[in-house]
């Protein structure tokens, strides 16, 4: 059993029982899904909870989430003042908000935000976190050991990053992401794999992806015209993420809030959020933006989809259905392999019977064949895949669906 116990700001205390051995700890965490899945209505969506998101987490239903964007304190542990040559002093996160005492109450810190991520998220939902060298191998850790199962680290190099201004190191030009399932045994999560692909001109999106750190227009400020937050990140990651690993409609929490990028891009790509933010300055930051967002129109919202998201048709199905005829003849392409549809969707050639997978591959001496791509059937004298077909039988239900 894990409990957290709660106490002054920063001071966190993992209570762990029966918890020496890693393997037991995704038990450990399926005993705090008890309560009942919510009902969307149940949530306060597109809204900002104000106070601690461990707190504030407790408060939502189990499985009730499908993304989760975390930008946590990065426990920078800045002592003293940092300047540039000349001598103008640098806006580091210094704030009371990434104070721990120490690296255990970090971690303590880490695990129950954690533990309450995975307890509201759906078995189909994700996580991502973000993080720099001083955070985010620790929250790695802890991901790990509650039962999360990483899919992906991904580099944010930034394309105009601070220089180190004592060069004594290099410039620190990147920060880490974690996307990562639930649990190893979750594959059903969201990614949307052929829209990322499409977004990157046609090739596969790699793990390194090149965004400006926040600036100009974006960067909000406060009523001084000074930075109204010192790690505002930049839309057009969250437009990313969102993207790749969400669907118009989803739900995303995000539990360190600050001025709202994560909602705001939601907003505008037709998603919800809830956010958790503990300081009132950031809300009415967040609030104020999140308000001056117009939506995207549904149709744009919809995004390139790979045959991996389209939902399975066996074959059998077409010809229950008589978009193929019991007693079709099919042919490869060039007409060097022939079989008979049966009425329960197998074919025969010649004695070889079995699925149009099985048949093909055993024709050609494979061991596998697609037999979607393989078999034809004759139309107005042209050969025709039998994909064909299918295709055209998602496209109506697709179309009757709407
Ligand atoms: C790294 S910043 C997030 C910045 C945000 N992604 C943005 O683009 O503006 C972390 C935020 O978490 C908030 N925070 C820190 N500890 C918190 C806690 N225990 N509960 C809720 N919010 C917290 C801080 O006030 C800060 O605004």
């Amino acid at each position: 059993m894990v409990t957290v116990v709660r106490r002054t700001h920063g001071e966190y205390q993992l209570r762990i029982e029966y918890l020496t051995m890693q393997a037991s700890v995704p038990a450990a965490v399926a005993g705090a899904y008890q309560r009942p899945a919510a009902s969307p209505s149940s949530l306060p969506l597109d809204r900002i909870l104000k106070g601690d998101c461990v707190a504030a987490l407790e408060q939502l239903p189990a499985e009730s989430v499908d993304l989760v964007f975390a930008d946590p304190p990065y426990n920078l542990q800045l002592t003293g003042e940092l300047h540039r040559p000349d001598q103008s002093r640098v806006d580091g996160v210094n704030d009371h908000w990434d104070q721990f005492a120490d690296f255990s109450a970090y971690d303590a810190f880490t695990r129950a935000w954690l533990l309450q991520c995975r307890r509201v998220l759906k078995p189909t939902g994700a996580l991502w976190v973000i993080g720099s060298y001083h955070n985010i191998f620790r929250v790695g850790a802890s991901l790990q050991n509650l039962g999360f199962w990483i899919l992906n680290d991904v580099i944010w190099v930034k394309s105009n990053p601070m220089p180190n201004f004592r060069g004594m190191r290099f410039t620190n030009a990147h920060e880490t992401l974690i996307w990562a399932a639930k649990s190893a045994d979750a594959k059903k999560y969201t990614f949307n794999y052929d829209a990322l692909k499409t977004a990157n001109d046609g090739l596969q999106m790699r793990s390194d992806w090149a965004f400006p750190l926040c600036t100009g227009a974006e960067r909000l400020k406060d009523s001084k015209g000074k930075k109204a937050h010192p790690t505002q990140k930049p839309e057009g990651l969250l437009h990313r993420i969102l993207l790749s690993s969400s669907r118009p409609g989803d739900v995303v929490l995000d539990p360190f809030f600050g001025t709202g990028t994560t909602g705001a891009v939601a907003k505008r790509l037709g998603r919800h959020f809830i956010g958790v933010e503990r300081e009132q300055a950031y809300i009415d930051a967040a609030n104020a933006r999140i308000e001056a967002v117009t939506p995207a129109q549904d149709t744009a919202l919809n995004v390139t989809e790979g045959k991996r998201a389209q939902p399975r048709v066996a074959f059998g199905t077409l010809v229950e259905q008589g978009l193929i005829a019991i007693g079709t003849e099919l042919t490869d392409v060039k007409g060097r392999h022939r079989a008979v549809v049966r009425a329960d969707g197998s074919l025969d050639a010649n004695g070889r019977t079995g699925s149009i997978h099985k048949v093909g591959a055993a024709l050609q001496g494979l061991e596998a064949c697609n037999g979607w791509t393989f078999w034809h059937f004759e139309e107005a004298g042209d050969r025709k895949p039998i994909d064909a077909v299918r295709a055209a039988f998602r496209g109506r239900a697709k179309t009757n669906a709407a």
